[in-house]
């Protein structure tokens, strides 16, 4: 297992460019299966842990993943799927696994997906994924730990989710895309990567409308043509990074991002006392300030500041000048990463849903633990901001799971950070006034 070594304090300076959006590409990955008569050809799909799952899972139902020779695109040829079981072992990995249940269904009338089960961050059940698609006519039974939906046909329905779920959402659009008549899906999520999964849909011969900001009607049409899509590129990556250049009161420039996308969490760095300059639609640049203010965070769903970038940025308010409120409002258990950010001089109190965060002068580098991926994010920027002592964070396969090359991106903006084996000594670089750090945050 590996740990990441970070020896923190130095300011973060330099270009970075952000990679194709992990909860983009996992639906798109899967639509594929509605799409058997050519290749379907994504491109801008970042290299990560889950991408290697959906990848293992597409191919056990018997797709074929072809070679490339541009590393982030994906060429898949459906049409030998024979086999309609998405297993426990891949699904208990990646929850997410449970999207190839609305194409499967709305391809091969069925198909057997374990339940996810609880995770680290709560309960995550799939009801409303499961009563959407009996309310298109599919006949769906849990036994043994699995799921078995089937249907001899599927038919348009009105769908009100309960709340809006993102992966929900995307289950009954791909399911109700082969359907015959209208779906009506009611508070439907609004996150940009549903909207992503609509366009490389549309493009490829379905008919899906946005009408509502939360209402998305889907006329299902008899035939798909050919999936060809560039993935848009990841908000929670850039957020992060965004972060990274506030605590470390550095300045980095971001490229190949959406600015549209960002804007609760450039509202929220700028509160935050960090300064945002926009250069183009693509590119902005994050100028952290020497005193942070502490802000209250509360998440909910897009176009809200995202449950995905609450760890990252409570690790940012641990170090501001006062007393801030983070409330997570999406998921019940969250706050993982509490017990960790403490463990390297944070002050924070939970109590239900809120934390209670009171700024404290410095960080000091200690071990720590990952819980899950955002919390792996959270406390690597913490050990970016620590300014005494070396951080370990353990546990760092979470953070493969939707971080490419991490440590790469951000040993380029100057920082001293390094991957080992769990075993191994960690070695870390002094700073050299030639080199990385200290030169670039001059
Ligand atoms: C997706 C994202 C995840 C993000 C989350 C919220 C992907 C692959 N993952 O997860 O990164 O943190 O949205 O923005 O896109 N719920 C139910 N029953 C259901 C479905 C959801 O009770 O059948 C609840 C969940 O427990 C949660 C809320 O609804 O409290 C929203 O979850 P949802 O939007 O479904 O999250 P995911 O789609 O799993």
């Amino acid at each position: 297992m590996d740990k990441m070594v970070i020896e923190g304090g130095f300011p973060l300076v330099g270009e970075v460019s952000i990679g194709g959006s992990k909860n983009a590409s996992l639906p798109i990955i899967v639509s594929s299966i509605m799409f058997d008569e050519f290749d379907s050809e994504i491109d801008n799909v970042p290299g990560l842990e889950d991408i290697k799952t959906i990848k293992k899972l597409l191919t056990s139902l018997g797709a074929e993943i072809k070679e490339s020779d541009e590393p982030d695109k994906l060429v898949i040829n459906t049409s030998g799927i024979n086999n309609y079981d998405a297993p426990y072992d891949l699904v208990k990995t990646m929850r997410a696994s449970v999207l190839v249940l609305g194409p499967l269904v709305a391809k091969y009338k069925k198909a057997r997906v374990s339940l996810p089960g609880g995770c680290a961050i709560g309960a995550r059940p799939i009801d409303f994924h499961l009563n959407a698609l009996r309310s298109l006519g599919a006949v769906v039974e849990v036994d043994h730990g699995y799921v078995e939906v089937h249907a001899d046909k599927l038919k348009g329905a009105v769908i009100n989710f309960p709340i809006p779920t993102v992966t929900g959402t995307e289950n009954i659009i791909m399911a109700a895309t082969l359907a015959e008549g209208t779906t009506i899906i009611k508070n439907a999520a609004m996150e940009p990567e549903v909207d992503d999964m609509i366009f490389a849909l549309n493009n490829g011969g379905a008919d899906i409308k946005r009408v509502e900001q939360s209402i998305i009607v889907v006329n299902g049409v008899k035939k798909l043509r050919r999936l060809c899509h560039r993935v848009l590129p990841d908000r929670i990556e850039a957020g992060t990074f965004m972060t990274a250049s506030a605590i470390t009161k550095g300045d980095i420039v971001l490229k190949n991002i959406n600015v549209q996308h960002l804007k609760a969490i450039i509202d929220k760095l700028s509160e935050a006392g960090a300064k945002i300059i926009i250069n183009s639609s693509s590119q902005l640049r994050v100028k952290g300030s020497k005193a942070i203010k502490s802000v209250d965070i509360s998440t909910a769903p897009y176009p809200n500041f995202p449950t995905d970038m609450q760890a990252q940025m409570m690790a940012l308010m641990t170090l501001s000048g006062g007393l801030c409120v983070v409330t997570e409002n999406v998921f019940e258990n969250r706050f993982m990463h509490v017990a960790e950010l403490i463990r390297l001089g944070a002050n924070i109190k939970v109590r239900n849903n809120f934390a209670i965060v009171k700024g404290v002068q410095k960080l000091s580098g200690a071990e720590v633990m990952a819980t899950d991926l955002r919390a792996s994010a959270s406390l690597i920027l913490a050990g970016l901001a620590s300014s005494d002592g070396l951080t370990t964070v353990s546990r760092i396969y979470h953070l493969d799971r939707g971080y490419e090359k991490m440590e790469e991106k951000l040993s380029n903006l100057g920082a001293i950070i390094s991957r080992v084996k769990e075993n191994d000594i960690p070695v870390v670089d002094e700073p050299d006034f030639n080199g990385s750090a200290c030169s670039k945050s001059a």
